[in-house]
């Protein structure tokens, strides 16, 4: 998969670098490109923003600037080449989930247009729905200061979905959401730490009882913590065991 970001702040991304991400780059199975929006500036000022048309507090980034920046990375309008997803992140956008994460998984190319005060001119996002699929995402009911940390966070949780990035395929498997549950607690050694013993279910053995006994508990947890996911369950999520509980 091909990543790229544009951004007032490429050093905001730094953190793509490390860790699973930058392993995962280093492997070749991400390939990220990091776009200083400035770049696409043509006065000394360099200036991406202007005050917003109607009044109001703040500034708005100036359309010029970033259609050049998306004909740039993206591909220009007459261009035959193939096109990626536009990704921008806003407080306005459709909130983004685990089901969001998977769907962008399969796709060859994102680009996250990462916008900082009031927002980009509406005129950018609209001109770019013509000719590349765009969609508009929110991260969480909070307001970032800009784009960049929520791309950060949407980048990795799609990248830890592709194949060869995690250690372990079966973590991505057994996330919390991935079946529509939050995932229950989770041990390791010692057995007893701090007078606290981990549960006996988890040293017996009973590879049935423990499956038992973890679903109880992400079902415990899911209606204690996350009651509305209950409720969005597709049609027999839950069997009958589930249903005693
Ligand atoms: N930019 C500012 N706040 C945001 C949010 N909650 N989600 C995505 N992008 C944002």
């Amino acid at each position: 998969m091909r990543i790229d970001v544009i951004t007032i702040f490429p050093d905001y991304l730094a953190p793509l670098r490390e860790a699973l991400l930058g392993k995962a780059i280093e492997r070749e199975r991400i390939a990220v490109g990091v776009h200083d929006l400035r770049d696409w500036t043509h006065d000394v000022h360099r200036a991406v923003d202007d005050s917003p048309y109607g009044g109001g507090p703040g500034m708005v980034m100036k359309p010029d600037v970033w259609g050049e920046a998306l004909d740039g990375v993206c591909g220009a309008a007459d261009s035959a080449a193939p096109v990626p997803r536009l990704i921008v992140p806003t407080p306005a956008g459709r909130p983004f989930d685990q089901r969001t994460a998977i769907r962008w998984s399969a796709e060859p190319w994102l680009v996250f247009a990462c916008g900082r005060y009031e927002g980009i001119d509406q005129r950018v996002i609209d001109d770019a729905a013509t000719r590349m699929p765009v969609e508009e995402v929110s991260i969480g009911d909070y307001v970032l200061v800009g784009g960049e940390v929520a791309a950060l966070v949407m980048i990795e949780a799609v990248a830890r979905l592709l194949p060869g990035v995690l250690g372990n395929p079966l973590s991505a498997e057994q996330d919390s959401f991935s079946d529509g549950l939050l995932e229950g607690p989770c041990y390791t050694r010692p057995e007893v730490w701090r007078g606290r013993a981990v549960p006996d279910v988890l040293r017996s053995g009973n590879h049935a009882a423990i499956d038992r006994w973890r679903r109880d508990q992400a079902l415990a947890r899911t209606y204690q913590r996350r009651p509305d996911l209950l409720a969005e369950l597709p049609e027999g999520t839950l069997n009958k065991a589930d249903r005693a509980q």
